[in-house]
């Protein structure tokens, strides 16, 4: 008997793996539009349970599906899509027949399931209104939370989530998780406050991000994130190639680029990743099907992104790069300054890099409220007019790239790397460190050993700022047609 107990002891350890370590999967979803929209859900959450059971196969523990993934996009008239999700607590048994599959295939898998969907709601006064919604349904079919998104992208006729809702939950693999939504990651409240404790190492990130280079490119926001906050990052993206919108990934909080996906061809794609402190890219899925050959190759013209540099309002500096010799420069905007350590084997063809600062109201047009700060070494065309574009190639060999800067320690000021490759690929290796003394806060963001570097440095944001710049100025990124 005593052996027997030994027995499913030691079982039980090898079937939940060692200890700080589980198994992730996370969908790029392409949703069906079908000829209604209760069909368009239907036929949505049966291609969901067929991913469910997949990633059983591969033990996955969580699956998380992207924003607007049962519904494709929805603008306008969300009282055609919009359903009650029962409150925490609920279930197994539901009145509504979708959410009553969803649950079933959890229980059957006993896998947590994480799904976005527009959530029908009364006010105080019973009016009808619209949220959106995550919602996590346990290994039992439960409903185990519940977040509704507070920084709503081009959705005027959703109602935004609570600033001070939980949106955190706790698995029986002894993981809890923090999860918000979107244009979400971009705002304080709530991609930093929710980790602001240091309870929660692992985020959901559902998301239908709208590709814009340079800086706000789907994987190297993701990527970023996870390395400035050494968390473990869960990022699951719809995908519609002719709208810009894809790119999902499983990150370390030890920084590795665990699984990630992105494709100029329109298709879903399962990620499954074993995820925890030690996993080095245990078992990684990459896409990029039509980004083998970079040049004029239509599948990559399919993935659309927005892309232009204006550098009207950056500080820049040309720099001039030899191999050997290490290149070191302060670029300064009023009072911020970036400074740079650069190592580098220059090639023989001529490729000409600028440094640049900024720190300022983000525009009007991009519809990011807040100030951005950046500092970033970019590669520019020969004439230095077009910079940190895609079509740009940098074949020139770093050895190593710091990117350094000091602030004042402004509360709910945060900071993460940013970079830009021509194959939109995340960057690796990446770190960031930060330390504050006083009320200075001092931020390097670092790499090596890399090549194909279209923009390398650090990103900053405070969303409570009221600066304002005047609209004639020029953007960095420029028109977000739908960053959702
Ligand atoms: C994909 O994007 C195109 C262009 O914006 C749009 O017409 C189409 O409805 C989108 N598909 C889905 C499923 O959202
Ligand atoms: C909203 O109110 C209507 C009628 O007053 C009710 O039928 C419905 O269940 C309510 N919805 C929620 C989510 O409470
Ligand atoms: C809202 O509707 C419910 C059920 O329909 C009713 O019990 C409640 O009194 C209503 N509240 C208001 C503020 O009208
Ligand atoms: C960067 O590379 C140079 C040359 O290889 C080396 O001397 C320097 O120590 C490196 N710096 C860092 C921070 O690794
Ligand atoms: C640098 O990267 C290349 C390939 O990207 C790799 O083969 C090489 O081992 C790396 N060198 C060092 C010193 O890390």
């Amino acid at each position: 008997m005593k052996g027997l107990l030994f027995f499913l002891a030691l079982a039980a350890v090898f079937a939940s793996g060692y200890a700080g370590e589980y198994t992730a999967a996370v969908v790029e979803f392409q949703p069906a539009k079908s000829a209604t929209p209760s069909q368009t859900i239907e036929d949505n959450v049966h291609e969901y349970t067929v991913f469910i059971e997949n990633a059983k196969r591969e033990a996955a523990q969580i699956i998380v599906f992207p924003e607007y993934g049962l519904t494709g996009m929805v603008q306008d008239q969300p009282e055609r899509y919009a359903v009650e999700i029962p409150d925490v607590g609920s279930g197994p048994t539901y009145s509504d027949l979708n959410l009553q599959r969803l649950a079933n295939a959890a229980r059957e898998h006993g896998m947590y399931v994480v799904v976005n969907i527009l959530e029908k709601a009364n006010d105080t006064a019973n009016k009808t209104i619209y949220y959106n919604t995550n919602f996590v349904l346990n290994n039992h079919g439960k409903i185990l939370a519940k977040y509704r998104k507070i920084n709503l992208f081009l959705e005027p006729l959703l109602t935004p989530g609570a600033q001070d809702q939980k949106n955190t939950f706790q698995t029986d693999f002894n993981e809890k998780f923090g999860m918000f939504i979107c244009f979400d990651i971009l705002f304080y409240y709530p991609s930093r406050s929710t980790i602001a404790s240091g309870e929660i190492k692992n985020v959901i990130f559902t998301t239908a991000w709208f590709s814009t280079v340079a800086i706000l490119q789907p994987l190297n926001v993701q990527h970023g994130y996870a390395v400035a906050n050494r968390v473990n990052l869960l990022a699951s993206n719809m995908n519609n190639v002719t709208a810009g919108n894809g790119g999902s990934g499983i990150y370390g909080s030890n920084g590795a680029v665990l699984s990630y996906y992105i494709s100029g061809l329109g298709s879903s794609r399962l990620l499954i990743s074993k995820v925890g402190s030690n996993v080095q890219q245990s078992f990684r899925t990459q896409g990029l099907k039509g980004f083998n050959t970079f040049n004029g190759k239509t599948e990559l013209d399919s993935y659309i992104t927005q892309e232009r540099f204006d550098s009207n309002r950056f500080t820049i500096r040309k720099i001039e790069l030899s191999t050997g010799v290490e290149t070191v420069e302060k670029v300064c905007q009023k009072k911020f300054c970036c400074e740079f350590n650069i190592n580098a084997v220059v090639p023989t063809i001529e490729e000409v890099y600028q440094l640049v600062a900024y720190d300022g109201e983000d525009s009007k047009e991009s519809k990011i409220r807040g100030r951005i700060r950046i500092c970033a070494l970019m590669v520019c065309d020969s004439r230095g007019e077009s910079c940190a574009s895609r079509s740009i190639l940098s074949t020139t060999k770093f050895l190593n790239i710091s990117v350094h800067t000091e602030a004042k320690n402004e509360k709910e000021h945060f900071y993460q790397p940013v970079t830009l490759r021509t194959k939109l690929t995340p960057l690796e290796p990446l770190t960031q460190e930060e330390s504050i003394n006083e009320d200075i806060r001092t931020i390097n963001v670092f790499t090596k050993n890399n090549t194909d570097i279209i923009l390398f440095g650090l990103y900053g944001r405070s969303s409570g700022s009221t600066i304002f710049i005047s609209s004639t100025l020029l953007v960095f990124v420029v028109v977000f047609r739908t960053l959702f």
